[in-house]
């Protein structure tokens, strides 16, 4: 008996592995039900009394170092390169990409108008879709007739004839400047509200984003100057851009801006309706007596401002020819957008 043992001790501290498997059979040729070892304790019975103990104590250290020996065998093949794993590993097999969402357009170009204004100091501001009054009209100088302030034009909220859904952006430089002192230097994208009839051309929701800008000594060719940075960032080097007398409540003198079309370059396109510009946005110079609504004195500051709709720019951008697509949330049009930032 205590040969065999001493042979089996022998056995186990001379075992060297190369594979998990080989681990796995030494444990079941030594140690399953029918392995050499638990057999041993079987035969133990037989064992004369007198040696049960030299014996008893030999069977132990056996099972010991035999299980720690496959234990660190083992441990030392999982962690080892040469692991079965490994070898299957095939560092020539393309990637399992995991399928990510893609953002929508709208979201794409608000990023980039934002990123483009960043680059020069502008600043993200946002405020309440659900505006009173005084923000989205009366600080804008909008006189008490104006059509805007139509039902027919502006969704108001029942029974508060004070409170409506925002019907442009503007109302955010009027939270911006009663809040902060000059100079200002922001950019507020955001959805807003219209009464309007669904086609492919127009929506009661849309987004605009506007801009402001408030100093000393700030003049018209700022306007100008900043607004080409921006048409040249978003539509190429080679844009030119166009402004044309116009009029905004809050705003004077004002103008409508045109780029030169990024599709046929200024030739004549059916994007452009053949008259090689198209139209992006309105802006002009802060009216006085927007500033004087805000606590700003005019005598002091001058600024200017803009807005701009971001559907009809995403539209020009990725040629979709309806406005409709932008709020259907169909997956086949939002995935086209997913490699694009
Ligand atoms: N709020 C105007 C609109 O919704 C857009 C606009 C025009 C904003 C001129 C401005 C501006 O800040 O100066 O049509």
């Amino acid at each position: 008996m205590i040969e065999k043992i001493n042979n089996l001790l022998k056995e186990i501290e001379s075992f060297q592995a190369s594979k998990l498997e080989e681990v796995e059979q030494f444990r079941i040729k030594m140690l399953a039900k029918k392995g050499l070892i638990t057999e041993l304790f079987q035969d133990f019975k037989s064992v004369e009394a007198d040696k049960k103990r030299e014996v008893g104590a030999k069977l132990n250290e056996l099972k010991i170092k035999a299980s720690d020996k496959l234990n660190e065998l083992a441990e030392k093949l999982s962690n080892s390169v040469s692991s079965k794993e490994f070898d299957d590993f095939d560092p020539t097999k393309p990637v399992d990409f995991s399928v990510i969402g893609s953002r929508h357009p709208i979201s794409i170009v608000r990023n980039r108008i934002i990123r483009i204004f960043d680059k020069i100091g502008f600043v993200v501001s946002e405020g309440p879709e659900i505006e009173d009054d005084w923000h989205n009209f009366s600080a804008l100088n909008f006189p008490e007739d104006h059509p805007a302030r139509d039902m027919q034009d502006t969704f108001f909220i029942e029974k508060t004839p004070d409170i409506a859904l925002r019907t442009h952006t503007s109302s955010v430089q009027v939270r911006v400047m009663e809040k902060s002192k000059p100079p200002i230097r922001t950019i507020s994208p955001g959805r807003v509200f219209r009464n309007e009839a669904i086609s492919a051309r127009a929506h009661c929701i849309f987004h605009q984003v506007e801009g402001l800008y408030i100093d000393k000594n700030v003049s018209f060719a700022d306007m100008k100057q900043t607004l080409l940075y921006f048409a040249r960032e978003m539509f190429g080097d080679k844009t030119q851009i166009r402004l044309r007398p116009s009029f905004f409540p809050f705003t004077e003198p004002s103008a409508e801006m045109d780029v030169s079309c990024n599709i046929c370059g200024g030739s004549g396109c059916n994007i452009c309706k053949y008259s090689g510009w198209i139209e992006i946005m309105g802006c002009g110079m802060v009216d006085p007596n927007v500033l004087k609504s805000c606590d700003i004195d005019p005598e002091i500051y001058s600024g200017y401002a803009f807005g701009m709709g971001i559907e009809r720019m995403t539209m020009n951008l990725f040629q979709i020819n309806d406005l409709r697509m932008f709020f259907e949330n169909d997956t086949r049009f939002i995935k086209q957008f997913g490699s694009v930032i």
